[in-house]
C-alpha cells in the first residue's frame, strides 16, 4: 500500500509555466482526447437551443416554461403570483402605510426599489430592510428563483404581459390538477405545501373544521380575503388574509384542490358557485337578515 498522502495539484498564478508542470497528465495526446468531446457537446449544445426556439415559436412555454427559457418576465404571468405568495400578508389593499405591489402601477413604478429590496439587499449590498423581512415566514419561503426572477423582470423593463389561460376544467380531476399549481405558487407560502400552515399564523387547510363546515364561507374566504379572530381545529389565529386579483376558475380550482387534499371532505366548487357569491355581501353577517314581515 501507498502510504503518501494524495498529491494536491497547486496552480501558481506567477509560475503558469509550474502550474503546467504539476497538472497530472502533462502529454499532448490527452489534449486531443480533450477536444473531441468538447467539439461533440457544442454540437450537442446548438442542436438543443435550435429545438428551444421553434419550441418557443410553436407558442409553449408560458407560464413556470418561461423560467427555463430565456424569456423576460412579465408582471402578470410571473411577478404577481411571487407577490400573491410572498408580499400579499403586509403588502395589500387594506393596508394604508405599506404599498401595494399586486397592483402593476404601483409594483411598476416601485420596480428600482423593489429589486434593490429583493435582490441587492440579500446580495448583501442594499442599506435597507431586506424584503420580504428577514425570518417573516415569507422571506423563509421566498426561492432564490424567485429573486432572480424579479430582478431579470426589472432589468427587462418591468412588462406587465398578459394572464396566462388557465384552460377551462372539463373534469373535477383536471380541476384539482388546475388547482393543484395554482395553490402550489400563491397559497402554499402561507398555509404551506401539506396545507397544515403555521401555528398562531397561518391557520391549517389540512382537515380544517372551519373549512369543511361551510363551503360557501370558504369560497367568500378567497373571494374577499378575512381579517379577524378565526378558530380552526381548536386554535385560535386573529390575523388578515389579502383578497387576491383570481378569476372565478381560478378559485373554483384552487378550492377543488383544497377540499379534494389534505384529508378534506372532496367537495367540488364550480365557477358558477364563485361568481353567484362574488355578487354578495362581503362578509357573511353575524346577525341573521331581518325577517320579511309579510312572511
Ligand atoms: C412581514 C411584512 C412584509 C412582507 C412579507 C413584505 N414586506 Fe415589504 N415592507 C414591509 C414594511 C413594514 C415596509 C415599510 C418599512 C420599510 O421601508 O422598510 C416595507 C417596505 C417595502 C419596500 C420599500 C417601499 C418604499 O418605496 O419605500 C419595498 C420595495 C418592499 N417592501 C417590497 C416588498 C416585496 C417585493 C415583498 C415580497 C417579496 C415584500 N416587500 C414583503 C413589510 C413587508
Ligand atoms: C399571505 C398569506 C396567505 C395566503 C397567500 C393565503 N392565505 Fe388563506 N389565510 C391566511 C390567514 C392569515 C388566514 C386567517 C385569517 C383570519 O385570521 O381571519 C387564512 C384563512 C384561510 C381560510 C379559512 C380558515 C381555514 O384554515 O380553513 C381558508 C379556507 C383559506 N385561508 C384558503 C386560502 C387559499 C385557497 C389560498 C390561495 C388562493 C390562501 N388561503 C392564501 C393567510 C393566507
Amino acid at each position: 500500500m501507498d502510504s503518501r498522502p494524495a498529491q494536491k495539484v497547486v496552480i501558481d498564478l506567477n509560475n503558469p509555466t509550474a502550474a503546467m508542470h504539476t497538472y497530472p497528465f502533462p502529454n499532448q495526446r490527452r489534449r486531443i482526447r480533450f477536444i473531441r468531446p468538447c467539439v461533440l457537446a457544442l454540437l450537442g449544445c446548438l442542436m438543443l437551443t435550435r429545438a428551444f426556439a421553434q419550441n418557443s415559436a410553436a407558442g409553449t412555454g408560458a407560464g413556470a416554461d418561461s423560467l427555463a427559457t430565456n424569456q423576460v418576465p412579465t408582471y402578470l404571468r410571473d411577478i404577481q403570483p411571487i407577490f400573491m405568495g410572498n408580499c400579499s400578508r403586509c403588502h395589500n389593499e387594506q393596508t394604508r402605510f405599506v404599498y401595494n405591489w399586486l397592483d402593476y402601477k404601483t409594483a411598476y413604478s416601485d420596480r428600482w426599489e423593489i429589486r434593490r429590496r429583493v435582490w441587492d439587499s440579500w446580495k448583501g449590498s442594499y442599506y435597507k430592510e431586506s424584503m420580504p423581512i428577514a425570518n417573516s415566514p415569507e422571506s423563509l419561503a421566498l426561492t432564490d428563483e424567485e429573486r432572480q426572477v424579479i430582478r431579470n423582470w426589472v432589468d427587462g423593463g418591468g412588462l406587465q404581459g398578459v394572464a396566462p389561460v388557465q384552460g377551462v376544467a372539463k373534469s373535477k380531476t383536471e380541476r384539482i390538477e388546475l388547482g393543484h399549481k395554482l395553490f402550489t405558487s400563491i397559497c402554499a407560502a402561507c398555509h404551506q405545501p401539506t396545507g397544515q400552515g403555521r401555528p398562531n399564523v397561518f391557520p391549517p387547510l389540512a382537515g380544517s373544521d372551519f373549512l369543511n363546515a361551510d363551503k360557501n364561507r370558504a369560497i367568500k374566504i378567497v373571494i374577499f380575503g378575512r381579517q379577524g379572530e378565526v378558530v380552526v381545529n381548536g386554535m385560535k389565529f386573529n390575523n388578515n388574509m389579502p383578497k387576491f386579483p383570481l378569476s372565478d376558475q381560478d378559485i373554483a380550482n384552487v378550492l377543488t384542490y383544497v377540499y379534494n387534499s389534505f384529508g378534506n371532505a372532496g367537495l367540488e366548487v364550480t365557477p358558477d358557485e364563485v361568481k353567484i357569491l362574488r355578487s354578495q355581501l362581503p362578509a357573511p353577517s353575524a346577525t341573521p337578515p331581518p325577517k320579511n314581515i309579510f312572511e
